[in-house]
């Protein structure tokens, strides 16, 4: 029996990351637009992810799992909790990988209108 352990311990684990390693990459970005809509995040973080009440989602450095635990426990109660029942795994992977792919706002320095307006008034 420990010998069987011994084998299919390994294997499980080995199987546990190839699935959370094809999870990162296979979110379909379309779906996830359509659920970002459908379940209210951009009500709260703005269509570009960056604006509203809540918090900046863009640039997404977090981590899909750690983007899924978040999603399922917000640290305030100012965002409602989405649990397995509302929105799968599957449908937070598809949102992780749509909101990577928003744009992220211009630096200061390479916005023209600001330039110009600081050369105009002498900075
Ligand atoms: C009613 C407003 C509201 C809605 C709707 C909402 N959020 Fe939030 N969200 C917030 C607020 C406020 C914060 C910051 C603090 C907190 O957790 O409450 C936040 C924080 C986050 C964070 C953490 C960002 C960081 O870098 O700290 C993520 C990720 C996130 N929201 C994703 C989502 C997703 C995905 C949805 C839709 C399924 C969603 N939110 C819907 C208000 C909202």
């Amino acid at each position: 029996m420990k010998l069987i352990y011994g084998v299919l311990a390994p294997l499980a684990a080995a199987a546990i990351l190839v699935t959370s390693a094809v999870g990162q990459g296979n979110g379909n970005a379309a779906k996830g637009k359509q659920a970002f809509m459908d379940y209210s995040c951009y009500a709260c973080h703005g269509f570009s992810g960056q604006n509203g009440p809540g918090n900046r989602l863009v640039p997404m450095k977090m981590a899909q799992v750690v983007f899924t635990a978040y999603v399922r426990n917000p640290k305030s109660k100012q965002m409602p909790t989405y649990s397995t029942k509302v929105l799968t795994d599957a449908q937070l992977g598809d949102i992780w990988t749509y909101v990577r792919t928003l744009p992220d706002s211009p630096k200061a320095e390479d916005i023209k209108l600001l330039k110009d307006i600081q050369a105009e008034v002498g900075k």
